[in-house]
């Protein structure tokens, strides 16, 4: 199939768009090079899925003409491109354009894609709110900006498949971790800061917060699972994550265990929007999409430190 990943030069896409490659089909990675974080690390995110054979389109989604160098000859979009995090030093106006404006230009372009079939949007966990334990049928009480316009943009889409224009989909994803995860997120900087010897800043309180930590393979495994099923998944939202919490603090001590050296801490003052506790509830994943995912939090802090000292240690 001719596959369409948007946001494919950053951390979850570029993973999705390399298995879709490994899986045989013909993937074309749609991003904008935004500097959000690091440009090097996209750059170095597309070389190597490049190398592995999939397709650089350089475009912005905000742009409503962004596809007008692109092949309508897709059969499949998975849209990952967004404004994410809830960093202060995102505005309204990056999350209201990268996650609703693009999203929308993305539906007009897949509108006219005629062997289009199926929309897979990629939602968060943070739709929920400050808790994010539930099935996916509890109302939404998204508490950041991030949130309300992921959830806006995951409507959008759903919208689509209430009027029969397109089947579409909407996965929310719980704290991904492992190889590639954005520089400004807890394990890059804890890796890196850790091996620096540095001071790791630790938001007042977040010590305490739950998370379903998942592995980013075990992420890809459920998104690239929905392909074959549009019929029985059109109109559904699913939760994709691990079942399995940790607190913030197990997470540092897991990445101290693997580096083999404890990390210095200064406590910094807390961030609005920042989640209490996610827990992934994916009964409905398991019985629908076979959803299971087994990596441990070792494993996967194992492979971003491995990650890590490869790209970044001389
Ligand atoms: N990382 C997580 O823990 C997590 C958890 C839940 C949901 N998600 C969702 O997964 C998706 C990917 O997140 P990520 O952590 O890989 O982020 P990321 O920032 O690494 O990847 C997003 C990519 O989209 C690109 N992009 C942003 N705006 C664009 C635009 N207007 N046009 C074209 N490209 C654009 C960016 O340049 C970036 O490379 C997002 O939709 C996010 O909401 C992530």
């Amino acid at each position: 199939m001719n596959i369409l990943v948007t946001g494919a030069a950053g951390f979850i896409g570029s993973h999705t768009a390399e298995r879709l490659r490994q899986l045989g089909h013909n993937v074309i990675g749609l991003d904008n090079f935004n500097n959000y974080y690091s440009i090097e690390l996209k750059r170095l995110n597309a070389k190597s899925i490049e190398d592995a054979g999939v397709e650089i389109y350089e475009a912005d989604l905000r742009d409503p003409d962004f596809g007008k160098n692109l092949t309508k000859d897709i059969d499949y979009i998975f849209h990952f491109a967004a404004q994410p995090g809830i960093s202060s030093t995102s505005s309204f106006e990056d999350y209201f354009s990268n996650n609703f404006i693009a999203t929308k230009n993305l539906i007009d372009f897949g509108l006219n894609c005629t062997d289009l079939k199926m929309f897979v949007n990629i939602g968060t966990s943070s739709i929920y709110g400050l808790e994010a334990t539930s099935p996916e049928n509890v109302a939404p009480k998204p508490a950041s900006f991030y949130g309300v316009t992921k959830l806006a943009a995951e409507q959008l889409v759903l919208q689509k498949s209430r009027e029969k224009q397109m089947k579409a989909c909407s996965l929310r994803l719980y704290s991904v971790i492992g190889p590639r995860e954005r520089p400004e997120k807890m394990y890059t900087k804890l890796i890196d800061l850790g091996l620096k010897g540095e001071p790791f800043p630790l938001f007042e309180g977040s010590d305490s917060h739950l998370r379903s930590f998942t592995y980013v393979g075990d992420i890809v495994d459920g998104v690239v699972s929905v392909i074959g099923k549009e019929d029985e998944i059109d109109g559904e939202i699913f939760n994709i994550g691990t079942e399995v919490e940790h607190t913030t603090q197990e997470g540092i001590e897991a990445v101290e265990q693997v580096l083999g050296k404890s990390i210095e801490i200064k406590v910094v003052p807390k961030r609005a929007g920042d989640q209490l506790r996610t827990k992934a509830n994916i009964d409905k994943a398991r019985k629908i999409l076979n959803y299971n995912p087994q990596t441990s939090l070792i494993e996967a802090v194992e492979a971003q430190v491995e990650w890590f000292k490869t790209n970044f240690v001389d």
